[in-house]
């Protein structure tokens, strides 16, 4: 006879998506803001990536915007080559973003092992991540932290887009806030004059040079040397370059790293710098329709008998973690909330692809309802409904007029140096 007090309380999955709903496996990645592991859905078994972040940290980060900006944002993507939002909810201690799970581990990871990736390899991230960035300009969101880092491999080898936790809305009006990570980014952010999303074009040009020559194409020891060198320096080959990659290959590097943004790939308006992208000869053996539906090969098949990420994310987690995640009762009584607590507990609003069409907390993306991931319809009533008071700010973050931080046109509301000063950008 077991004591009724043991035995686990039933899940109620036609409710509202909680931890409850899945079971936790093993930690996978960790990042500035967040930790993530494998969970499984405990009714349809499927497996996906938990994201978390701590709320008392996040409020002492002071990133509160950015975590709400990133849940509003992931719920308007949805792309064959982004890593998208499945289910959002929150609980006393964390908020939760379930994500399609990426098993084949971040590039970060792959090319600290292999030095260097082959040119094919590279050619082939660089098509679809020009398609996840075309796609994400044409709504009105730029990235503004591509890096390998961010780039995510699924067992196949298709490359995705992730960590939306620095993107923003852009409008006409150009953003001042530096943002980002130093080593990838544009010159014209640290030139302080204003930009737009070009700047994703110009990362994915830093990234390629890393991926294939295995160095960086602008380096710095300290801060201003860095920016000396991505604003001043003309961009070199390493000497082994013309064996790593074909004249067009570099030239496609050369015209994603070009400093004046009117001649940078990518950078036309209305799609056409995508368009001129695709049409360049280093993407002859590229195929982009069968590439959008993944119908092609990916040249570098990730090892599916190895784990493809460090090992020490799940060390640690077991080691030193004194608070380890678990599924909780939510209180009863949210009464006494500090204000940022109060802000992330009515915007970070619980999302289920399953249950809810994706929809856009901005107004000129109102139009923007994806039904490819809604399994069903009629079920809006689960929805949080749009604010008619949500006000727009200029410098990119749309937020409620009440209660959440307003920024200034310098800040964007996001903090200025995510990772700016961390060692890794120094080598
Ligand atoms: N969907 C996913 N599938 C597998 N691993 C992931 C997934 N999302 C993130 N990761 C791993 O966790 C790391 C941190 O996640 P990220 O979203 O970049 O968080 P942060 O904002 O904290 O940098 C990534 O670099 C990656 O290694
Ligand atoms: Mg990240």
């Amino acid at each position: 006879m077991g004591g009724v007090c043991c035995r686990p309380q039933p899940i109620d999955f036609d409710g509202e998506v909680n931890l409850f709903h899945f079971v936790l496996l093993r930690c996978v990645g960790k990042g500035a803001f967040g930790k993530v592991r494998v969970v499984q859905h405990k009714q349809t078994r499927d497996l996906y990536a938990l994201k978390y972040i701590n709320k008392s940290k996040c409020v002492k980060m002071k990133a509160v915007p950015n975590v709400i900006q990133e849940r509003r944002l992931l719920e308007e993507v949805d792309h064959p080559f982004i890593v998208n939002l499945r289910y959002a909810f929150q609980d006393d201690e964390n908020c939760f973003f379930v994500l399609d799970l990426m098993l084949g581990g971040d590039l970060r990871f792959h090319l600290e092992r292999l030095g260097s990736l082959e040119e094919d390899v590279v050619r082939f991230y660089v098509a679809q991540l020009s398609s996840a960035i075309a796609f994400l300009h044409d709504i009105g969101i730029m990235h503004r932290d591509i890096k390998p880092d961010n780039i995510l491999l699924d067992e196949k080898g298709n490359a995705h887009l992730t960590d939306f936790n620095i993107a923003v809305h852009f409008s006409e009006r150009r953003l001042n806030g530096i943002a980002g990570s130093m080593a990838y980014m544009a010159p014209e952010i640290l030139a302080k004059r204003g930009y737009t999303c070009h700047v994703d074009w110009w990362s994915l040009g830093v990234c390629a040079y890393e991926l294939l020559f295995g160095r960086r194409p602008f380096r710095g020891r300290t801060n201003s040397d860095f920016t000396y060198s991505i604003t001043k320096d003309p961009l070199k080959w390493p000497e082994d370059a013309e064996k790593k990659c074909s004249r067009p290959g570099m030239l496609v590097l050369k015209g994603l790293l070009d400093r004046d943004t009117s001649r940078r790939f990518g950078c036309k308006p209305d799609g056409e710098g995508y368009q001129e992208l695709r049409r360049h000869s280093w993407f002859k053996s590229i195929d982009w329709d069968t590439l959008e539906t993944k119908e092609q090969i990916p040249p570098f098949v990730p090892d599916a008998k190895k784990a493809n990420f460090d090992a020490s994310h799940e060390l640690e987690e077991l080691l030193l973690e004194d608070n380890p995640l678990k599924a909780k009762a939510r209180k009863a009584n949210q009464d006494n909330l500090s204000i940022e607590m109060r802000q992330m507990e009515d915007k970070f609003t619980s999302y289920d692809f399953k249950k809810m069409q994706r929809r856009s907390y901005y107004p000129h993306n109102q139009h923007l309802i994806s039904m490819a991931t809604a399994t069903s319809s009629g079920m809006a009533s689960s929805r949080p409904t749009t604010p008619a008071n949500e006000l727009r700010v200029d410098s990119g973050i749309t937020i409620n007029n009440n209660s959440m931080d307003i920024p200034t046109p310098d800040t964007d509301g996001i903090p200025q140096d995510k990772e700016l000063l961390s060692e890794k950008d120094y080598r």
